[in-house]
Parts: C-alpha cells; sequence; structure tokens
C-alpha cells in the first residue's frame, strides 16, 4: 500500500505544480486552489488520498468546522461527551492535563499521509477542516451514513481570530506580521486557510437541512448562548443522548464548564507556551484567546464590517442562513 501511496504522490505532486497559487496567511508555501478551496499543498494532497484509501464506515464522525469557529471548543466537548462512561471524574478529567488537540486524531486530510487509518477501531472520530464537497460522495451525500458535526461562527469574529492566529504563527517563524487589511482584502476574495469562508459554511449548511440525521449544524454563538442545550443536541446526534440519571447528576453542565473557554485558557497545560504537537506544534495558548461573541466590534472599521456584510448578505441570500 505504501508503495501506491508514493506513486499516486508523485502524480498528485505534478498535478497540484499546475493549479492557482493564493496567499498563505501563516507565511508558509502559497496555498493551492484545489477543487474551489484555498488549501495548503499538503492538506491537497490529504485530499485525494482520502479519495483513493478512506473507506468509510457507518460508524464515522467527522468533526468539521472552518478554522477559527469553535474547533478546540468542538474537540473538548465531544470528548468530554464521547468518553463519559471511562472518564466520568470531572475533578480528574483527561481535558485538564491534555489540550484537546491532543487528546482527539489530528486533521484526517494530514492525518491519513501518514497512518494507515483502517486499522483504527470503529467508532473513528476524525476531525477535519475540510469543505463538505472536498469529501468523497460515498460520505458527503444524503444517503451516506457517515455523520458531520460542523460548528460555524460570525465570520467578522472568524476573521479577526483568524488574523490574530496566522500573525501568532508568522511571529513564530519571524514572519513580519500581516495587516489587517491584507489580510481582510485576501478573506473576501476567498483566499484564507481552507477558505471561502462562504462556501465552506454554505456546503455543510444545506447538506444540514438536506439530511439533518447525517450533518449536525452549530453555530458558536448559539453554544455560547446555551451550552447546555447544544451539548444535549450533540450528545443525541452522537447517538449518546444523557440518561436522567446523568441529567439528576448535572452531568451536562459538568461538561460544560469543563469545556468552557474560562476553564480550559486557564490550565497549565493550554498556558506557557506548551507546544501542541497533533495541531502542526504551534502553541497550546494560540488556540485561546478572548472566546467572546462581537469582538470583530474592536478590530475593524465600520466602512470594514460593512464591506464584510454586504458580502455575507449576498452569498447568504436566500438560503435562510444568517448572522
Ligand atoms: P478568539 O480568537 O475570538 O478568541 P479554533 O478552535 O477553531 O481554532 O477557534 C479558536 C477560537 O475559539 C478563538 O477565538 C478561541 O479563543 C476560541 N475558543 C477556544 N476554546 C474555546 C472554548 N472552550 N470556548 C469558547 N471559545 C473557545
Amino acid at each position: 500500500a505504501v508503495d501506491v501511496r508514493a506513486k499516486d504522490i508523485e502524480k498528485l505532486e505534478e498535478m497540484l505544480a499546475r493549479l492557482p497559487k493564493g496567499k498563505n496567511w501563516a507565511g508558509g508555501e502559497e496555498l493551492i486552489q484545489y477543487q474551489g478551496f484555498w488549501l495548503p499543498k499538503e492538506m491537497a494532497k490529504g485530499v485525494m488520498l482520502i479519495h483513493g484509501h478512506l473507506k468509510p464506515r457507518p460508524t464515522d464522525v467527522i468533526l468539521s468546522t472552518y478554522p477559527k469557529c469553535g474547533t478546540t471548543w468542538l474537540k473538548a466537548l465531544a470528548f468530554a461527551i464521547i468518553n463519559r462512561s471511562s472518564h466520568h471524574d470531572f475533578q480528574n478529567h483527561p481535558l485538564l492535563t491534555s489540550n484537546p488537540h491532543d487528546l482527539l486524531l489530528p486533521l484526517i486530510e494530514r492525518y491519513i499521509n501518514s497512518v494507515d487509518i483502517e486499522t483504527l477501531p470503529s467508532p473513528r472520530v476524525c476531525p477535519s477542516h475540510l469543505a463538505l464537497s472536498l469529501f468523497p460522495n460515498s460520505m458527503a451525500a444524503a444517503s451516506s451514513p457517515c455523520r458531520f458535526v460542523y460548528i460555524c461562527r460570525n465570520p467578522k469574529d472568524t476573521f479577526v481570530s483568524m488574523w490574530h492566529f496566522m500573525n501568532k504563527l508568522r511571529r513564530l517563524k519571524q514572519v513580519p506580521p500581516l495587516s489587517l487589511e491584507d489580510a481582510l482584502d485576501s478573506f473576501s476574495k476567498g483566499v484564507s486557510f481552507c477558505g471561502p469562508y462562504w462556501d465552506h459554511v454554505l456546503g455543510y449548511w444545506k447538506a444540514s437541512l438536506e439530511s439533518p440525521n447525517n450533518v449536525l449544524f452549530l453555530k458558536y454563538e448559539d453554544l455560547k448562548r446555551e451550552p447546555s442545550v447544544y451539548v444535549r443536541k450533540l450528545a443525541e446526534f452522537l447517538d449518546l443522548p444523557f440518561s436522567e440519571e446523568e441529567e439528576n447528576e448535572g452531568i451536562v453542565e459538568k461538561i460544560v464548564n469543563l469545556c468552557s473557554f474560562e476553564n480550559l485558557s486557564n490550565l497549565y497545560v493550554n498556558k506557557n507556551n506548551n507546544i501542541n504537537i497533533k495541531a502542526a506544534g504551534v502553541n497550546t495558548s494560540h488556540f485561546f484567546r478572548k472566546g467572546q461573541v462581537g469582538d470583530w466590534i474592536n478590530h475593524l472599521s465600520p466602512e470594514m464590517a460593512n464591506a464584510m456584510d454586504q458580502i455575507t448578505q449576498e452569498k447568504f441570500r436566500g438560503t435562510g442562513l444568517n448572522f
């Protein structure tokens, strides 16, 4: 199997070299526009390997996000929900000593290149930043038994969060910072890590309307407002609803508190520049900044906000999705 992959990769490299290139905010090799989405080369290769090698199982769950929309939070919640029978002591829980990214598999599009995913036991819980249309039809179609949990976030907050994050990465690489204006220009044109943001969100939104049993579509803002409601929804979607006994014990609130920004961001493991291994070697603290709704107001001028709102209105018009 390794030989086949090596050969595949050679062909993929040739093909990828011919595709359009765009600004990589993190300061590394340029992004490639692959089937409508801007990806680092390694991730584009990962998509091809997923198509060629992944055998979907009905029990697969993909935790999918547009970057900076709440990936860390979703991973923490999913881990706490799925593993609550073995980790029911919330005073002594893996999330208190490990960064959420280190408790789950790395992004499937990065992981598939290095590890034989077919050897993993079911159910496989695979994080991803890929747009739905980049998955094979056998996984993404309404008739597929695979499940996707997607979280999205207000585009202005997502943009501001991404700009901060990418500048942290640039600092690590000693690359000069990217201006807010340049980043906004790029984001608005769709050229952002895994972007265009709007197309990414819409793919999952439409699928969630067509097949709500396959795609659970969550919003960061809703989770912030009513975390227990959405923790229950998530557990039900994963076929792991809370029992009456668990409800009486207050497990839902315990999970909400364990995974809250206030709790996780203040833990030793998520501070002090600890290196996160699975999430591409960045500091664990980089995944926690403010964790607030509406922080864009502290960064974007009214003109910038207006311009972004116009794009959002245009893209989401008639879809029933709004922010
Ligand atoms: P801000 O930069 O606005 O603070 P991702 O996890 O997808 O990379 O997204 C990171 C964003 O989610 C950051 O937003 C981060 O602070 C916020 N975040 C991280 N953990 C969170 C949590 N447990 N609850 C709420 N927000 C969280």
